[in-house]
């Protein structure tokens, strides 16, 4: 007995020894991560600690005033040394009002980042930009659509190489973060960054979100070719009750766990290293200090360990705006409580100061504000900025190349959706003789939208030379191609008929944010009376739409004989729709979005049952202009033998089925297959459908192909009453193109 006792004491003996080395190593992986990092935490000052979360405008070290630079702008010494040496702020975004040359963009950042280095802790600064459609403030950057054309492609491959692209123009900008992509939602055509989105529904803003996350930031290890994402905005924020910016949302828990969350936690669990949050409140609470949302959620649930920004002065709001806070100072003591890493300040002082004030006084604990710059710290060393801070103009000798001009352009092509084409009317030979009408037709601005060259866009002065608007490049395929603006053509649209077709151009210039909020969804009537104009010619007429969201028209464009809706294609958009008319390319976009009828009667795809019920009492009160996935080719295809392989699936199975698209057409096509699925009965009400699965399926002329489309019987869940994610048994719905079939998921 004596001798077992003394082998367990051994043995515990051993454990407790064990034991020791355990919690110190634990202890090393959970609590302190990088042990350089740790030791730099350990060795920087208060005031180095709150300056490295605030970023400022690169306003605040220019000569001149915010938003009233001197121009070109330029560093000031002396607000250089008290921002970066006195300060100690370790970030800086934007563009001092526009465009500049690569040079102009490096020499600068590395000024920056050279007074940084002079600092006790050399700790470089942290350059943040919208580059959301192709690094927009470098001079002749590449520039490719805006996100909702990018989602009209429903082309991940392709999104994932621009995506790469703008990562490698960014970096050759001397830039490491990358304000992109959105992920709201856009399910109100209002809502003015509309455009900024991946469309309405969730699986491919899901989808495209993730895959723009691979391609800023690679594949692992983040090197010199890429960038870091950043994920905005968290959480919510397209989801406004007025359809106006930055205005009140009121959002049930299952609506945002169901349809607001899911494109975040795709991209989260993609890797994004940042995330930018909502401007907005939800249900009364601004969600700049709405714990349950910044710690609960992100931190706790979705596990997000990147650095969390506010937006664009958004703690100062929070006093200003939102009447939460008497004061900056509480203000700020809300947000980092509520999980706040670093603040977008962005033209202030004051915000490193008040900060250490409320360190100082025990307000906030230093363990907290170890926290974030623990997290900001590690996003600068996984950018590689304590390595190396700025490239050299001989390095990424592929910025604005022909390879990536190319890119852009087959991006803008792929964007385009076609409507309608009665009677084959395009594409057109070049022999037609054509009459162009509407002003946007001669805007490269309202081809690329806001965000290009200033944030507005509305300076043409800022165009990258060469880039051509859809007039021009119409003028150099066909010889016999005029224009007249909208107003002459509507006094005299006799005019027509010394044409064979009339093209009128209608849509929006540019707007970005809350400049773009609208109090009617329908077009002016200037253009209304544009379309009515060309629907009462007899001459063949063409409305092209470039525009951000869908604006009511005022007319089912019965009268009208091709429609071509120009999701914000981008600099090569002229180009684009010049080959689209003229049949050099064979249009294969499909809307992103649902295109309404009536200003006031907007409902989604994926809507329930009950929004069906008719003023007739019939079920077809949804009556979109276009429905959600809309478009045609210059081919028609064939959807036949659609076959499931199993007709009754368990819970954790997956739905394989064939299906064999024929192109009928005399000439290649892209199609874009779609799955959509219904649930036929659920606990909480289904959906009429809603999509699963896409893929682009590129066909030769004639040409059949067999596909198998897999579906996870997981991905037909939805939120229960109970908030969870369950997948209910019973009979289920699928319709791919024109054919249905049904299934059976059992317990
Ligand atoms: C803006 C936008 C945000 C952008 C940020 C920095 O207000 O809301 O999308 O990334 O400020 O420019």
């Amino acid at each position: 007995m004596n001798k077992i006792k003394a082998l367990f004491f051994l043995f515990l003996a051993m454990a407790v020894v064990a034991c020791q080395d355990a919690p110190q190593t634990e202890k090393q992986n959970i609590e302190t991560g990088d042990p350089e990092i740790e030791d730099l935490i350990k060795s920087m000052s208060l005031t180095e600690k709150v300056g490295q979360m605030t970023q400022l405008t690169l306003d605040m070290v220019c000569v001149g005033e915010p938003y009233n630079l001197e121009v070109p702008h330029r560093l000031s010494e002396e607000k250089l040394d008290s921002v970066i040496r006195v300060l100690k702020v370790g970030s800086i975004l934007n563009c001092g009002g526009h465009t500049y040359p690569r040079e102009y963009w490096l020499a600068t950042i590395n000024a920056i980042q050279q007074k940084a280095l002079q600092n006790e802790n050399p700790i470089p600064v942290l350059y943040g930009i919208d580059a959301i459609h192709g690094v927009n403030y470098t001079d002749s950057a590449s520039l490719f659509p805006q996100q909702i054309g990018l989602a009209c492609t429903w082309d991940t491959a392709l999104v994932k190489s621009l995506a790469t692209m703008s990562a490698y123009e960014t970096r050759a900008s001397g830039i490491r973060w990358n304000f992109s992509p959105v992920l709201d939602l856009a399910r109100d055509p209002r809502w003015p960054r509309f455009w900024e989105t991946f469309g309405e529904d969730v699986h491919l803003a899901s989808i495209m979100g993730e895959t723009m996350i691979h391609g800023y930031q690679g594949e692992g290890e983040i090197d010199s070719l890429h960038v870091s994402a950043c994920l905005k905005h968290f959480l919510g924020y397209s989801i406004t009750l007025s359809g106006k910016d930055r205005t009140p949302a009121w959002m049930p828990e299952r609506q945002l766990r169901e349809y607001v969350l899911p494109s975040f936690k795709a991209a989260i669990d993609a890797g994004a290293l940042t995330i930018m949050v909502n401007s907005g409140e939800i249900n009364g609470i601004p969600v700049h200090i709405d714990k349950t949302i910044l710690e609960d959620l992100l931190r706790d649930e979705l596990k997000f360990e990147g650095l969390a920004v506010t937006d664009w002065e958004d703690i100062k709001y929070l006093v200003t705006r939102h009447r939460v806070a008497k004061d900056y100072k509480s203000a700020i003591k809300m947000a980092i409580d509520a999980g706040i890493d670093m603040s977008m300040v962005p033209t202030d002082l004051e915000f490193p100061v008040l900060l250490k004030e409320l360190v100082e006084e025990g307000a906030i604990s230093e363990e907290r504000i170890n926290k974030s710059v623990r997290r900001i710290l590690t996003v600068k060393k996984k950018l590689g900025l304590f390595d190396s801070q700025t490239p050299s103009m001989a390095d990424y000798p592929k910025f604005a190349s022909k390879e990536h001009q190319d890119l852009c352009l087959e991006a803008a092509e792929k964007s385009l959706v076609l409507l309608k084409n009665e009677n084959e009317l395009l594409p057109l030979a070049q022999n037609k003789s054509l009459l162009v009408v509407g002003e946007l037709a001669q805007s490269l601005n309202a081809l690329n939208g806001g965000w290009t060259h200033t944030w507005q866009n509305n300076d043409p002065s800022f165009n990258t030379p060469g880039r051509l608007s859809f007039l021009e490049a119409l003028q150099q395929e066909y010889a016999k191609c005029s224009f007249l603006s909208s107003a002459d053509f509507q006094k005299n649209p006799n005019i027509a008929k010394s044409y064979d077709v009339v093209i009128a151009v209608c849509g929006e210039m540019p707007y970005t944010e809350t400049p773009g909020d609208i109090e009617d969804l329908n077009l002016d009537d200037e253009q209304q009376g544009l379309i009515q104009a060309i629907e009462r010619i007899s001459t063949p007429s063409i409305l092209v739409l470039i525009q951000g969201r869908p604006r009511t028209l005022g007319s089912e464009l019965n009268g009208v004989d091709a429609l071509i809706y120009a999701p914000l294609p981008g600099d090569f958009g002229g180009e684009a729709l010049s080959n689209l008319i003229s049949g050099t390319i064979n249009p294969s976009g499909r809307l992103a979005f649902t295109y309404p009828k009536h200003p006031s009667a907007h409902t989604c795809y994926d809507h329930k049952y009950t929004d069906q019920i008719h003023i007739d009492f019939s079920t077809n009160a949804v009556q979109p202009l276009f429905e959600f996935g809309s478009g045609i080719s210059y081919c028609a295809i064939d959807y036949t033998n659609l076959s499931l392989d199993q007709k009754q699936l368990g819970l954790n199975d997956t739905l394989r089925y064939s299906i064999t698209l024929t192109n009928k057409g005399d000439r290649a096509t892209r199609e874009t297959l779609m799955s959509f699925v219904s649930d036929s009965v659920a606990s909480i009400t289904p959906s009429v459908k809603r999509l699963r699965a896409f893929e682009s399926i590129t066909l030769e002329a004639g040409e059949s192909k067999t596909v198998d489309v897999l579906i996870p019987v997981s991905s037909l869940a939805f939120v229960d009453a109970n908030m969870n994610w369950i997948v209910e048994p019973g009979v289920f719905g699928l319709q791919v193109g024109p054919l249905t079939e049904t299934f059976e998921v059992y317990e």
